[in-house]
């Protein structure tokens, strides 16, 4: 396979998320959208016409054309898995919006698809590539937070109840529409990836300002850390008009604070020159979702894209594994099952289902 060779994609889901994926692979060399795919016909074809693509209306046809590498799993979360093993065993390779799936079964069966058929599976967690954030692991890596005493997760966010009717899944709990697995889990993400495994979760949930939906809009957590750290998540989409999300890491030499994509605060004990331009990192962003759903760029995609298209073309491992989210996910159901019980949960999950009782 010679290194400059066009990596195609096809598209399953034309919906809010799609345009994100077709704009990143548009501006991504040797890389091409060969189709989108949706069950609403109508709107796989609007969205065709918009990226100039084929349009069709089921998996299979996506599947049936030989010349597409990629599939892009975008459907609603509940939905994941299945599309994920049927492209494997198709010979695809696959890259799944967040969550990877709506279980630990699920996801696990997903991974062992793609390894039997030797195909890569990468998963959209598309905030890990900021910038600050990979300053904030780099600087953990090198010892210079010494140790990690605090990281926390703040999402105050809005979203209308009519982005909660706007489709059945997104008022459906089980369809994974609730803010901790919908919302939160990019952010639950983020602190796991700096942090490393948690071992000890707590949370309450509620409905603050969507009571005609029967799922959670407010998430607050707390975490314990096998590093020894703590650390906190509230998460909303109640609170009108939605500001942005921070993150802040806290250790016995140093503190950061990440809002929105920008670095708000990077002080250390041991000041270094490249501090000033990593203070700098994300001035020029504006919107990051905080107050609709697609207010946002999408910059981050391409890169998780490319990232997809490299290990395509070069093997090694997307920059999202799925095995490195699925920590994510475990930490996310042991939240509803803390939620449910109003007793923390350790981790490892002994039972996974009982997240959903
Ligand atoms: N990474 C991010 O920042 C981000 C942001 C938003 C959404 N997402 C994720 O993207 C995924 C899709 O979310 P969305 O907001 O685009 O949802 P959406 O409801 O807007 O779109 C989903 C589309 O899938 C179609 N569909 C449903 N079942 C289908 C099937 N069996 N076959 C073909 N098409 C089918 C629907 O008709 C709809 O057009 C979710 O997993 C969500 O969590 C990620």
């Amino acid at each position: 396979m010679s290194d400059k060779r066009t990596v195609r994609f096809g598209l399953l889901g034309a919906g809010l998320i799609a345009p994100f994926h077709a704009k990143s692979i548009a501006a991504i060399d040797g890389c091409q959208l060969v189709a989108i795919a949706d069950s609403n016909r109508k709107r796989a074809d609007d969205r065709a016409k918009e990226f100039g693509c084929k349009s069709c209306s089921s998996l299979d046809e996506l599947l049936a054309d030989k010349s597409i590498d990629v599939i892009g799993v975008l459907l609603p979360n509940h939905l994941h898995a299945e599309p994920t093993i049927a492209a494997a065993k198709a010979g695809k390779h696959v890259l799944v919006e967040k969550p990877p799936a709506m279980s630990l079964a699920d996801t696990d069966r997903m991974i062992a698809a793609c390894n039997q058929a030797n195909v890569k599976l990468g998963i959209v967690l598309n905030c890990r590539v900021r910038k600050p954030i990979q300053a904030m692991r780099e600087a953990i890596a090198s010892g210079r937070f010494g140790r990690i005493l605090q990281a926390d997760a703040f999402m105050k966010w809005y979203r209308s109840s009519e982005y909660y009717h706007s489709d059945d899944w997104r008022s459906q709990r089980r369809s994974g529409a609730g803010v901790t697995i919908q919302h939160a889990f990019h952010y639950i993400d983020l602190l796991q990836y700096l942090m490393g495994p948690a071992k000890r979760v707590r949370a309450q949930m509620c409905n603050l300002a969507h009571q005609d939906v029967e799922l959670e809009d407010t998430l607050n957590a707390w975490l314990e850390f096998e590093n020894g750290a703590h650390g906190l998540v509230e998460a909303s989409t109640a609170f009108w008009p939605g500001t942005d999300i921070r993150i802040e890491l806290n250790g016995e030499n140093g503190t950061a604070i990440m809002i929105g994509e920008r670095m708000d605060t990077w002080k250390f004990r041991d000041q270094r020159p490249e501090d000033e331009q990593i203070r700098q990192f994300g001035r020029k962003s504006v919107t990051t979702a905080a107050s609709g759903p697609a207010d946002f760029d999408f910059a981050d995609h391409q890169k998780v894209i490319e990232g997809m298209v490299e290990a395509v073309r070069h093997g090694g491992e997307p920059i999202i594994t799925a095995p490195s989210a699925r920590h994510t996910l475990e930490i996310a159901l042991a939240m509803y099952q803390s939620a449910r019980t109003n007793h923390p949960v350790s981790l490892p999950l002994a039972d996974e289902s009982a997240a959903w009782d």
